[in-house]
């Protein structure tokens, strides 16, 4: 269905966010005819470009980061939206007439999306302000991370809150954008199989792994500040952890949706210093090997810096409310992993009498792949065939993305980006979620602080990280599940 013609103007149009995901997205919106041909596209840099210059380079990247090839006669047609405006957007006497005259005009909503450093998100949004262009229905959107800390969270949030209204805020985080994260609350409320078991009663624990085999690579400089806790537990896996732990919403609207993740994000048990021993593990890789080559050290690759950024971390976490009373949630991630996958697992309870012996010690399992091969499985306990005894096996059922839709996967941004032209707020966190998460993220990193929390470190290519993440789950008699296994 085509989105209203629409204006969209990306501050750091020439950076890797515009040439990997965003600019890729926009074509293939475009070539599946869903942006409207008087709609604009214009990057913002302070890099010297010109329109051309801008189309020849949006083409590579295009090439570049889709797994098709670009069809010809549509990109003739899509670049004629593109252009671009070589400006310091931060600089108070900075030019905008370059952009304003590239832009389509006051019937459709300007977008502006900030894919640049957030510490240049506030006067960005004061300079777009005090050119005249934040009004009417003018939209801003946010790239995680959102400060670093509660309190830079908190002025970014009040200071791009003083010039658009909350409402017209749009603040990313791609794994929403993501089909199979999406998929979560229509597999827990679109059947009546699951929610009745969805509790402490049926469930032992859950578990959720976002593993990468990629290592920090270029973007050293901004991991070395960030490491795995602000990378990606404040955002990505704390926003899974609200969709697996949500009461159901009234509704699938955006502030229904946002008000139970924050009930969630209320009830995480703030992990006090005591604990972060017991409870936590953080660690760096070391050198090693991922798919048969040789790759460096986290040290390494940051130059031989000494360094203590976590690249991984494990955390038993507690959502203190009636539903998850004791009911542990394992999170962990981690860079330079064995294998690039990402899965909650929920673990049901033991049948509660093994009428079958100790080969049916096995309890139900439901797998949710977020990445590749995504699908899901759940593990039942089946008779294995054979008229001796009876033995008792766990096998899948098994529902395979791949099989069962034959389509072309969107990138997160493709959906994310059209959700923001359609006003559509339900995949994007609202203030409190972003402020909340970093106010228990602040209060773990401050207890590693305190405690001296060691790094452990891990060859590279090991498939669970650190062997003390291994023992987190261990001390409590449970194991993580890797890839199904
Ligand atoms: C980003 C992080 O938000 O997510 C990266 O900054 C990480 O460090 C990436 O690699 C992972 O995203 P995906 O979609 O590849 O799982």
């Amino acid at each position: 269905i085509p989105v209203g013609t629409f204006d969209l103007v990306i501050f750091g149009g020439t950076g890797d966010l515009s040439q990997r995901k965003l600019l890729p997205a926009l074509y293939h919106r475009y070539a599946d005819g869903q942006i409207p041909e008087d709609s604009r596209i214009v990057g913002v840099s302070r890099t010297d470009m010109t329109d051309e210059a801008f189309r020849a380079f949006a083409f590579e990247a295009c090439e570049a980061h889709t797994k098709d090839s670009i069809e010809k006669d549509c990109w003739a047609k899509f670049e004629k939206l593109l252009s671009f405006a070589t400006m310091d957007a931060t600089d108070p006497d900075a030019d905008w007439s370059g952009l304003k005259e590239r832009l389509g005009g006051d019937d459709r909503p300007a977008i502006f999306y900030l894919a640049v450093t957030p510490k240049i998100y506030v006067p960005i949004c004061e300079a777009i302000g005090a050119a005249g262009l934040a009004g009417g229905d003018a939209r801003v959107v946010l790239e995680k991370p959102i400060g670093t800390d509660l309190n830079s969270a908190k002025a970014i949030n009040s200071g791009v809150g003083a010039v658009f209204a909350e409402d017209h805020i749009y603040r990313i985080d791609h794994y929403l954008g993501k089909e199979t994260v999406q998929n979560l609350l229509v597999l827990r409320f679109g059947n009546t199989l699951f929610e009745p078991l969805w509790n402490r009663t049926a469930i032992d624990h859950i578990q959720i792994t976002v593993s990468e085999s990629v290592g920090v690579g270029d973007r050293a400089g901004y991991y070395d500040s960030a490491g795995a806790v602000r990378d990606m537990l404040q955002n990505h896996l704390l926003q899974l952890l609200c969709l697996i732990a949500m009461e159901p919403p009234n509704s699938i609207e955006a502030d229904e949706i946002r008000t139970e993740k924050i009930k969630v994000l209320n009830a995480l048990r703030p992990i006090e210093s005591k604990y972060v021993g017991a409870d936590t593990v953080r660690a760096q890789y070391e050198a090693g090997t991922v798919d048969g080559e040789q790759v460096k050290g986290y040290l390494e690759e940051l130059e031989g810096d000494e360094s203590d950024t976590e690249t991984f971390v494990a955390i038993k976490a507690w959502v203190d409310n009636w539903r998850w009373a004791r009911v542990p949630f394992y999170l962990r991630t981690g860079k330079r992993m064995r294998t690039r996958h990402s899965e909650i697992v929920v673990q049901f309870r033991e049948a509660p009498h093994a009428m079958f012996g100790e080969d049916q010690a096995q309890s139900n399992r439901l797998i949710i792949r977020l990445q590749p091969d995504e699908g899901v499985q759940l593990y039942v306990q089946i008779k294995e065939p054979g008229p001796g005894g009876l033995r008792v096996q766990s096998l899948p059922l098994n529902l395979s993305y791949a099989e069962s839709f034959q389509l072309r996967y969107p990138d997160a941004y493709e959906r994310l980006l059209m959700d923001v032209v359609r006003g559509n707020l339900a995949l994007f966190m609202r203030r409190e979620e972003v402020e909340e998460a970093w106010e228990w993220v602040d209060g773990l990193l401050e207890g590693w602080a305190a405690a001296n929390t060691p790094v452990h470190t891990y060859a590279a290519g090991l498939e669970d990280g650190p062997v003390e993440a291994r023992m987190l789950l261990r001390q409590d008699g449970r194991d993580w599940w890797s890839n199904g296994k």
